[in-house]
């Protein structure tokens, strides 16, 4: 099925790319009929008035004058057929302990934990702060959230105070979720402690969230300090809930925001990235069926955490919506060995298993063994998203984990898009794929490769991704600023004075010549640490929090696992000398002040950064020394001295 050079014969007219295109032409060329058609698919109080409202772009609206609430199409919808009893969720906790829900239970622990909120006094539109760990109550309290019809912020648990904090006081958030605790890696991890210290933090800054509701993951032994009138037990609530409790659906417009969650931009400050109520049901809902070919008897592991947007897609609303069968585990996928991924996968059965090249990069270089030891015959696919995947990891994935017979099904996407936007296409037809490739855009998706003038590249030529057209799942834009949402992804290629509006993801690709398209990694300031994003100047700014630095300077540079990792360059403050101890102490900071994540492999000391004349520092070049690439243009630098000396430092660091 992979082929490496090409395609056998006349490519173009292979029957499944064939198949894919007519599809996407369609959907193209009438995108309002296209899209009227698909989204009755799913259950509406009301339906639109209009499919597209591009009145006032970049702001697109869809599905306008439509009412809906994605909850009754998740879980509301299943009750009266036998999905019902269907497993929704198999649960494992990393020490081993388990919990099953089935839709039926599911539905009911989301109207009694909507009740709850309720109570609490949350209104439509309030937005609800999530910072749980990878527990069935945050999908529960998301879907509850969802119900209210009120806004959930979902916060990675592995955050640190300071950036929930900075996710409470742009969202001004009425109410945070979260729990006493959690496992990693065998340890028990304070959650309620880090909460407390966000809430703090936030109030510092001026919003007060009015009360903390706090789930117990059970069996644990943390000690919890609850503050009277603001923290609640969401056990001590729930339990005189009746279990027979409906709480109506909220209805909500489909252009009504259904979720915010912040990413990494090129300042400092995160994105709070938005999502509609109908668009992104709707998009997710078929962009998941083209991808995963979902079956009745499929179970789906989305080996991510529900902090980020794949988990939020693909371990929530996308398999619920389609009545799956799925897997949420708490811990690290190689703890407390490494094959424990292949382990759970054996154990459920899965059928698709869904993770980043990082992991695979990781399961890899722990050696074939591990996955031997596993009868891994029931997946049917194998997904790869967060990353360029190097044909040599998609390789081993397909051979070693797919035993040759599994597609590997590599999709490009961003928390921006929703749900996979390319990616090959099963549940259409299964293109011939090539290891490395994303290969086509789904329907709805009118991506293209584009040089520096907007131009489209010729075959092989690298150039950058963008988007010609809306879609159902793009972002309705960024919380509480307009403008940056403007400048951030559509300044680049747009033309407003002819009407053309071009959506700009920030990546560089390159299209072949069979019209495959491959991702090339980030085209901003942005890195991909082990798939997930983080701003240079975020960390930056984390590296600054140490009083010994005056400047500094991060950039990506290549690893063998997590794809890129951070290398910081700085300078310090008079009466501080470099040493070992202070490059500890400052990585302490970053991890504290920012998240694990974002901890530098390494931090070299110079007294110089190198800056253009105008004071900009130039990045290009420390990623130059570091990777033995070419200097390239240096006329705007202002002294060489400071490029001397970063060569000096990494030469010692090697
Ligand atoms: C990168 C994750 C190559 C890309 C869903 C994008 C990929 C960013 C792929 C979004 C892929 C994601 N191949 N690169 N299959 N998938 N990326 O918002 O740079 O966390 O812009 O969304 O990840 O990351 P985000």
């Amino acid at each position: 099925m992979a082929t490496e050079q090409g395609l056998p014969f006349g490519e173009k007219y292979h029957p499944a790319i064939q198949k894919l295109m007519e599809l996407r032409r369609e959907s193209l060329e009438n995108i309002e009929e296209f899209w009227d058609k698909r989204a009755r698919a799913l259950i509406w109080f009301k339906y639109w008035d209009k499919v597209l409202d591009d009145s006032n772009p970049p702001f697109y609206r869809w599905f306008v004058g439509g009412v809906t609430n994605i909850t009754v199409n998740a879980l509301d919808r299943w009750i009266e057929t036998p999905v019902k009893n269907k497993v929704a969720y198999y649960w494992e906790g990393e020490p081993g302990d388990t919990r099953v829900l089935s839709y039926f239970e599911l539905w009911r622990e989301v109207n009694r934990f909507a009740k709850v909120l309720k109570d609490l006094g949350i209104k439509p539109d309030d937005r609800v702060v999530i910072y749980m760990p990878m527990i069935p109550e945050l999908p529960i309290a998301m879907l509850a959230v969802a119900r209210i019809g009120a806004i959930h912020s979902v916060v990675f648990s592995g955050f640190s105070p300071k950036a929930l904090a900075d996710r409470i006081v742009d969202a001004k958030a009425k109410l945070l979720i979260t729990a006493d605790g959690y496992y990693r890696r065998g340890k028990v991890i304070n959650l309620k402690k880090n909460a407390d210290e966000g809430v703090r933090l936030a109030e510092e800054q001026g919003v007060k969230v009015e009360k903390v509701l706090v789930v117990k993951r059970g069996g644990l032994n943390l000690d919890v300090n609850m503050v009277e009138g603001r923290d609640y037990w969401y056990d001590e609530l729930v339990k005189d809930v009746p279990y027979n409790t409906y709480v109506p659906p909220e209805p909500r417009k489909s252009d009504d925001v259904l979720f915010i969650l912040y990413s990494s931009g090129t300042t400092g400050k995160p994105k709070g990235i938005m999502h509609s109520v109908g668009g992104y049901m709707v998009w997710t809902y078929w962009s998941f069926k083209w991808t995963w070919d979902p079956r009745p008897d499929d179970v789906m592991w989305t080996a991510a955490d529900i902090g980020w947007i794949t988990g939020h897609t693909y371990i929530v609303y996308a398999p619920l919506m389609h009545g799956m069968t799925n897997v949420m585990y708490e811990g690290a996928p190689d703890y407390p060995q490494p094959d424990r991924v292949w382990e759970i996968a054996e154990k459920y059965r899965v059928t698709i298993l869904y993770t980043s090249p990082t992991a695979i990069r990781l399961f890899r270089k722990y050696g074939d063994e591990w996955v031997k030891k596993h009868d891994l015959s029931s997946i049917r696919l194998l997904g790869t998203v967060g990353e360029p995947i190097n044909p040599d990891v998609w390789k081993w994935y397909y051979e070693v984990v797919g035993g040759g017979r599994t597609p590997i099904v590599d999709t490009w996407w961003q928390t921006e898009t929703g749900a996979a936007m390319i990616a090959p296409a099963p549940g259409i037809a299964l293109v011939p794929l090539k290891p490395g490739s994303a290969t086509f855009p789904l329907p709805g998706v009118d991506a293209d490769v584009v040089n520096d003038k907007g131009e489209p590249t010729k075959p092989g030529e690298k150039g950058y991704l963008v988007i010609k057209k809306p879609w159902p799942g793009m972002l309705m834009g960024l919380w509480g600023d307009p403008q940056r949402y403007i400048r951030t992804y559509w300044q680049r290629f747009s033309k407003p004075d002819q009407g053309i509006w071009i959506y700009y993801p920030a990546d560089y690709a390159v299209k072949d010549e069979d019209g495959y398209i491959w991702m090339l990694g980030r085209a901003d300031e942005v890195l991909n640490v082990a798939g997930h994003r983080l701003g240079t100047t975020e960390i930056e700014d984390a590296i600054l929090a140490h009083p010994a630095v005056a400047e500094a300077a991060v950039v990506g540079i290549p690893d063998p696992i997590k794809g890129e990792v951070p290398l910081a360059v700085v300078v310090l403050r008079e009466g501080y000398k470099p040493s070992k101890q202070l490059e500890d102490e400052i990585k302490q900071t970053v991890r504290k002040v920012l998240s694990p994540i974002a901890v530098p492999s390494r931090i070299l000391f110079v007294n110089k950064l190198p800056k253009t004349r105008s004071g900009k520092i130039m990045r290009r070049l420390i990623k130059a020394v570091a990777t033995g690439a070419p200097l390239g243009d240096v006329s705007t630098l202002e002294d060489e001295a400071s490029v001397e000396e970063i060569k000096r430092a990494w030469e010692e660091f090697k």
